[in-house]
């Protein structure tokens, strides 16, 4: 039986073919390089889909994908029901809080905090379980401007090397999570595809020789 194994586009979509092929598993380069969404590995032991990151865990909960690899951070924001059995151990950074630099840390100094975010509901609940109360302010891309442009007062966004809040005048004020990139599962194919899903973590597990 085949799997069909849904990919972030972009790096961690690069990383995964990497570590694919490091266990030989070949995806010829001209369909690499066409504009397919779905292609198969050289054995056909692969269906490969390729979506947007936030669509990773959904084409795996509903079971059009066998499996994926996302970003902890997509999968805490979907909340989908899905076996995660492997840490790749590559993409990582953290999904911190930042403010304007020099802004007070705490949150004392207004009634409702503006927050510009991609994750509301990760956002939401940080603030929800530290008592603030919060305005959450849905973002797609560039967060880093809403402070500059007076949108929100604070954001929660992605920081690898931290360049971006830097480079536009904001500080980190907390790590509210790390995040790495995940295997998931869907509940049904681990249950029905156990040796090929065995197979794909063996193939996916970090090793030692790797970065
Ligand atoms: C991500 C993230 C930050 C930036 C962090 O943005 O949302 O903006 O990278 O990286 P750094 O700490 O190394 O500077 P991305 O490039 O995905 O674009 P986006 O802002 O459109 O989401």
């Amino acid at each position: 039986m085949s799997l069909t194994i849904a990919l972030a586009k972009g790096r961690l979509q690069d990383e995964t073919l990497a570590r694919l092929a490091e266990g030989g598993v070949r995806v010829a380069r001209e369909q690499l390089e066409s504009r397919k969404l779905l292609v198969s590995d050289e054995s056909g032991r692969f269906q490969l889909l390729f979506v947007k990151p936030s669509d990773v865990p959904v084409y795996v909960e509903y079971g059009v994908a066998d499996a994926g690899v996302c970003g902890s951070d997509v999968l805490a924001e979907s909340g989908a029901d899905v076996h995660e059995p492997l840490d790749l151990g590559f993409g990582r950074c953290r999904l911190a809080v930042a403010a304007p630099a020099g802004a007070p840390a705490d949150y004392g100094h207004v009634s409702t905090l503006r927050v510009a975010t991609k994750y509301p509901r990760v956002a939401a609940e940080y603030f929800r379980r530290l008592g603030v109360p919060v305005e959450i302010v849905v973002l797609s891309g560039s967060v880093e401007l809403a402070p500059l442009t007076g949108v929100a007062e604070r954001i929660v966004d992605l920081v690898e090397t931290g360049r971006t809040l830097e480079e536009n005048g904001l500080a980190e004020t907390d790590v509210i999570a790390e995040v790495s990139a995940r295997l998931v599962v869907n509940r049904a194919s681990y249950q029905l595809k156990r040796a090929e899903v065995a197979g794909l973590v063996d193939l996916l597990e970090p090793r030692s020789d790797h970065a």
